[in-house]
């Protein structure tokens, strides 16, 4: 092991310029930056190249006509006799206008400083997800037979609803690797700098927009005011029932089932020391919110929200607005259905529309919260993976945010997902300036070939 951890060391510089390369291609999938097919495919054929140059036997799936393709990449000499270790990750990053004057640099550039890769993609998802590819590259090169059988699957639309990978591992198409060990996948965050986590859960998510329609277009609202109601007024008064004074959301059902946190974790992440001042510089507020008889961490990784991620509609004139539009997300913890929360917010939402405006629901995706049990048997390996990989102790913990398809790869692989995540809460993920530590880069390649003979020795 420490012969093979030290030709990693030996290679970092190159492993990063190869990944300078990777993130120079702008595979946008979500964000309205124009037509950005031809980077999808070139950023799909990049890792396709990377993997037959591996010896992998690499494949762009392309699963309907519009849909971006999946790379799949099993290793040489894979065999069926063997527990697969799948490593997912995704090649397709949000847009950069967010506002696009907002980033110092070309997002696109990989300017590196200060020992950070800058760049959009750089730490969701491109680079964690290489640092794979590069462990089990060095490992090749190490004549090593790899410990495990591996296969890749990369995506190229995580960040807009993953349909191509869903429709494929719902008709069956990880059949052919069963049987499977488990799925690592590095698309999380560390719990800080200089310390790496195991993630136990992540929250799922129930995504929908909405429109409030009135008059047949904008009137003029001294002509017609107060006669007809006013979509801007009919949404934010609708939306406002959803809550209650502290914040909290006001719908009948919502809260019902969650699944009460452990007491061995609830301890885990007390201990863990969180401090309210460091998120109140962080984010630049004043002060936080929070949901009374709930920690901090139990607030951000444990407890169901609802965000209105956007609001729109009319003018910054005296008029009636057609129609108002918002967007709305929950994020959900065990034990609450997606369907169900989908369905009570809708139907709280139409109560409170009067006759005369309508209210019509689009774009609706969901995912439920993902868990593994603490003490799974997987859960002690990939630990020691992690101190060996970045010389440190390896903390548990869980996340606030949603990777949609981790519970279809779970149930479908019937194996445990390992979530090890390799980038931070401050790498600026759908932001500007988007960052990556290159120093995490090399330590989570480490992980990953510990992670592998950890993995080898069970299977
Ligand atoms: N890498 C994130 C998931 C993530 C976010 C994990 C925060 C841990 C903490 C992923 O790329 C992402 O942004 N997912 C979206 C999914 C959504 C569009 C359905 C999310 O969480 O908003
Ligand atoms: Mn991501």
């Amino acid at each position: 092991m420490q012969d093979l951890l030290k030709r990693i060391d030996d290679r970092v510089d190159e492993c990063i310029e190869q990944l300078a390369q990777f993130v120079r291609i702008p595979s946008v999938s979500a964000g309205a930056d124009g037509d950005s097919a031809p980077a999808i495919q070139q950023a799909a054929d990049f890792l396709v190249e990377h993997f037959a140059r591996m010896h992998f036997t690499a494949q762009k799936v392309q699963v309907s006509a519009d849909t971006n393709p999946l790379v799949l990449a099993r290793s040489p000499g894979f065999s069926n006799d063997r527990p697969t270790v799948m490593v997912y990750g995704h090649y397709d990053v949000q847009g950069v206008d967010n506002p696009r004057s907002a980033w110092d640099v070309d997002p696109f550039a990989a300017e590196q400083r200060d020992g950070y890769l800058i760049a959009r993609g750089a730490s969701d998802n491109k680079g964690p997800t290489f640092a794979h590819i590069k462990a089990a590259e060095t490992m090749l090169q190490a004549d090593e037979t790899l410990p495990v059988d591996l296969l890749f699957v990369i995506e190229g639309e995580e960040e807009c609803g993953s349909r191509a990978l869903g429709t494929f591992i719902e008709s069956g198409g990880l059949d052919e690797y069963a049987p499977f060990l488990c799925t690592v996948i590095s698309d999380t965050s560390m719990y800080g700098p200089d310390r790496p986590s195991l993630t136990l859960g992540l929250r799922g998510i129930s995504y929908f927009e909405m429109s409030v329609h009135g008059p047949k277009q904008d009137v003029h609202s001294g002509l017609f005011g107060g006669i007809v109601h006013n979509p801007n007024a009919v949404l934010v008064q609708a939306l406002a029932g959803l809550y209650d004074a502290g914040g909290n959301i006001d719908v009948p059902g919502f809260y019902e089932g969650i699944e009460p946190l452990s007491n061995r974790e609830k301890q885990l992440y007390d201990a863990l020391d969180a401090r309210e001042e460091d998120y109140v510089r962080e984010l630049g507020v004043s002060a936080l919110r929070s949901e009374e008889g709930y920690s901090l961490l139990e607030q951000r990784w444990t407890r169901p929200t609802l965000e209105i991620n956007h609001l729109s509609g009319g003018s910054p004139r005296t008029v009636i607005p057609a129609v108002a539009r918002a967007a709305l997300s929950a994020r959900l913890v065990p034990g609450q259905d997606p369907a169900q929360i989908e369905a009570l917010l809708q139907a709280r939402i139409r109560e409170r529309i009067p006759q005369g405006a309508r209210v019509e629901f689009a774009h609706p995706h969901s995912s439920p919260a993902y868990y593994l049990d603490i003490d799974h048997p997987l859960v002690a390996p990939t630990l020691s993976a992690i101190r060996q990989g970045f010389d440190c102790d390896a903390l548990i913990t869980r996340e606030g945010g949603s990777i949609p398809i981790v519970v279809d790869i779970a149930a479908k692989t019937e194996a445990p997902v390992l979530l090890v995540g390799l980038g931070q809460i401050t790498d600026n993920w759908h932001g500007p300036n988007e960052r990556f530590c290159l120093r995490d880069f090399h330590r989570g390649m480490r992980t990953s070939a510990a992670l592998l003979h950890e993995l080898g020795r069970l299977s």
